[in-house]
């Protein structure tokens, strides 16, 4: 440890410094961490009052009293509410919770983004190091925007956004980010669904291996889906994508057709046909995603007895204008900063949801008491349309 680093873990600067610096230290002993890194940027989940519950919000509280101040630029996952459509159908208890903790987090300095697609809001440096909590976007920087980050926690991401620095460990090592595992992808991938049924697939088969992956198209929606996946059912934090030349590893794991449809099979857990919701938008609608979703909906109206929420990020919500004014116009709702998942959709009186996101899919029966009809996002549309 720097001197700096040792006055600041002796309690010098105060016991908010003193806390995280200690949590920060102990990470780095867990993982064998011979030192500090200084990263470019942190990103905080456990923002939602669903998902944390009471007790943290005495600790946020106690951070920000003791003038706990982020060091790093810090963005914040979703929360339970938005601050439009479900804030006036949610009851006041709920939003009064979730706003104290949200005040906590704006006290410390953090940019109250309120997604778990941060990566939208600015260009990330390739090869910069970074503690991202939510584990979607750790998959999708690591992978596709070739930035550096451990899966870290809530409370873990805090501290090294407080602190500045990180532990040198995991995937922060060039050794650690050599796929050691060959995917041979032997079936087309049609749609995203299909990239999020191959994540849920192989996230179960490969633990905590990094694969490179053949079969792989460049599209950044799909792998975003794809890095969702992966990182729910397993503990891989990054992919690569390969071409069909490359060599053979040691392990080698051929996936069929028939393992995609399995997949989807079971996640698809609805019997009833009509949804209640329907949800597109697990992570976070890119611009991409929502002027395509405008135009699917475009002309046409939302069934009576069926919501349509488009969820997305405040900062992708104010770029997309029209695309917002064309769903909002069909019936639909675009909803920033909150996602089903982490929302209260159970007190709403949805008991089924039909998404073209996998990861959504696998965590509606648990999380949002629900049951889970998987498709497209052209086959989801055409049922918001038609019933
Ligand atoms: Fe994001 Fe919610 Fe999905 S936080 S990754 S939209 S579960």
């Amino acid at each position: 440890m720097t001197r700096e680093e040792e006055r600041i873990l002796s309690g010098e600067q105060g016991w908010a410094n003193q806390t995280c610096m200690k949590i920060l230290v102990r990470l780095g002993e867990l993982f064998g961490a011979e030192k500090l890194i200084p990263i470019t940027s942190a990103h905080v989940s456990g923002i939602s009052y669903k998902t944390l519950g009471d007790a943290p919000i005495e600790y946020l509280k106690a951070m920000a009293d003791a003038n706990a101040e982020v060091k790093v630029k810090t963005t914040l996952n979703p929360q339970s509410l938005d601050p439009e459509y479900l804030i006036r159908k949610l009851p006041i208890e709920l939003r009064n919770k979730q706003l104290k903790i949200l005040k906590q987090f704006d006290r410390m300095g953090m940019t109250e983004s309120l997604t778990c697609t941060p990566y939208y809001l600015g260009k990330l440096r390739r090869g910069s190091h970074m503690a991202w909590a939510e584990s979607s976007a750790v998959v999708y920087a690591n992978s596709v925007l070739g930035a550096w980050t451990n899966r870290e926690g809530g409370p873990s991401a805090l501290a090294a956004a407080i602190i500045g620095k990180t532990p040198d460990y995991g995937i922060h090592k060039a050794e650690n980010r050599q796929p050691n595992c060959l995917v041979h992808v032997k079936t087309d991938l049609r749609n995203e669904t299909e990239y999020g049924a191959l994540g849920i697939h192989l996230g179960r088969l490969l633990r905590d291996k990094i694969p490179i992956i053949q079969g792989l198209q460049k599209d950044n929606d799909r792998l975003k889906q794809l890095s969702a996946a992966i990182a729910t059912t397993g503990m891989t934090n990054m992919f690569k994508a390969g071409s069909t030349t490359e060599r053979k590893k040691t392990e080698t794991v051929e996936i069929e057709s028939n393992d995609l449809k399995r997949t989807i099979e079971e996640l698809n857990t609805a019997s009833n046909k009509k949804p209640d919701l329907v949800f597109i938008g697990c992570p976070h609608c890119s611009y991409a995603e929502m002027e395509k979703t405008a135009q699917l909906v475009k002309g046409k109206k939302v069934k009576q007895g069926i919501e349509l929420w488009v969820c997305t990020s405040c900062h992708v919500k104010e770029a997309a204008t029209d695309a917002v004014k064309q769903i909002e116009k069909s019936g639909g709702h675009v909803l920033a900063g909150v996602c089903t998942v982490v929302s209260w959709t159970e007190k709403l009186g949805i008991r089924t949801i039909m998404t073209n996101s996998a990861k959504t899919a696998y965590y509606a029966p648990t999380l949002s008491k629900a049951d889970a009809t998987l498709a497209s996002m052209e086959e989801c549309l055409k049922t918001a349309l038609q019933g």
